[in-house]
């Protein structure tokens, strides 16, 4: 069976694509330093404990396992929190990929599919962003991911390790089996926060920004289920391992919903109240973040058919009621 190394495959999105590699017949390994990841989330491989700038504990782990390819989601992803902590980001992220590409080169492994995201483009006032839009990351979490993506890009210039990008635009949704799910500590992202919001669990939910260029005034996202997203990185693996060329690929629907859009749709799925605040911005939010997503579709085969709201919170309130992870 072919080895993938899965970095951050303890987390929301890690967690999920090993249960679709192990589905796909691939042995996931999971190396986590279980900072934000969750180990009993690992349930569908090997789990290494460890830090992304470890280099002695990833060249044994790359020893043992000899992966052919590696997933690479570890990552801080909080774009409020990039914005105070900078320097977080840039060890974790980008020392850390550094780290890992140096490693995986010295382990002979030839292929990796990499998480990047949407925040690398900045705030583009109103674009559907394709893949060749500029990048103007205006948080430090888009710019620690850019700079990893050019790493990617020398790194096969000079080593001949290949790459699939993936830039992600909002990942929501659980799997529709509830084995994983999504589970932050603190939690940020909207969608578990409304369920939260709904289920009692905080007081109400802060919209951040009533007063961005957009028809109801709140913030617009493109939401893509996390089923969707994870079956377009096999897809990406397979791409790499027929030999094809490295690429970047958007993953979104193309459609945006605002954050009211998206509360409303939480209160239709449930049929409770949401209880709102409206506060001021968040630092770093872009108005509209929504994704021109043809080319996953026309090169990769790749259908978002899941990524429906209505579905994507469905499948969250299932995992929302079933528990949680315990560290
Ligand atoms: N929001 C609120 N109240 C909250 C939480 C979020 O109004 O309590 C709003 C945000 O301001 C934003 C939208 O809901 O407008 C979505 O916010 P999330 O925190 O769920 O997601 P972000 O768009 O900030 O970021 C997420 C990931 C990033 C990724 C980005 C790409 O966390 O890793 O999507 O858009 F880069």
């Amino acid at each position: 069976m072919t080895t993938v190394l899965v970095t951050g495959g303890a987390g929301y999105i890690g967690s999920h694509a090993c249960k679709m590699l192990a589905r796909e017949g691939y042995t996931p390994v999971t190396y986590d330093s279980l900072v934000t990841g969750w180990q009993d989330a690992v349930k569908f491989g090997p789990f290494e404990k460890g830090d992304l700038c470890d280099r002695a504990r990833l060249d044994e782990v790359f020893a043992t396992y000899q992966p052919t390819a590696v997933m690479h989601f570890a990552a801080l992803s909080q774009v409020g929190e990039s914005m105070n902590h900078p320097a977080r980001y840039w060890r974790n992220n980008v020392e850390g990929s550094l780290t890992l590409l140096q490693a995986a080169v010295g382990g002979g492994t030839q292929n990796i599919v990499f998480s990047s995201t949407c925040a690398t483009y900045g705030d583009q006032d109103n674009v559907v962003l394709d893949e060749d839009c500029p990048q103007h990351p205006i948080n430090a979490y888009g710019s620690s991911k850019r700079a990893i993506e050019d790493m990617l890009r020398d790194f096969e210039v000079a080593h001949g390790l290949r790459h699939v990008i993936f830039r992600y635009f909002n990942v929501a949704g659980c799997d529709p089996e509830a084995e994983v799910g999504e589970f932050h500590q603190p939690e940020t992202h909207l969608i578990p926060l409304v369920l939260d919001a709904i289920a009692g669990k905080r007081d109400a939910l802060t919209i951040f920004g009533t007063d961005y260029d957009t028809p109801d005034g709140t913030c617009i996202r493109d939401y893509v289920h996390v089923m969707d997203l994870v079956e377009a990185h096999i897809k990406g693996l397979k791409w790499l391992e027929q030999g094809k060329e490295s690429r970047v690929f958007n993953l979104g629907t193309g459609t945006g919903f605002s954050v009211r859009e998206v509360i409303e749709q939480a209160h239709a799925v449930t049929n409770r109240e949401v209880p709102v605040i409206e506060g001021p911005r968040r630092p770093g939010d872009c108005t509209k973040l929504v994704s021109g997503s043809t080319r996953a579709e026309e090169e990769l085969g790749w259908a978002p058919g899941r990524s429906k709201m209505r579905q994507m919170i469905e499948d969250a309130w299932r995992w929302h009621q079933s528990g949680h992870y315990e560290k």
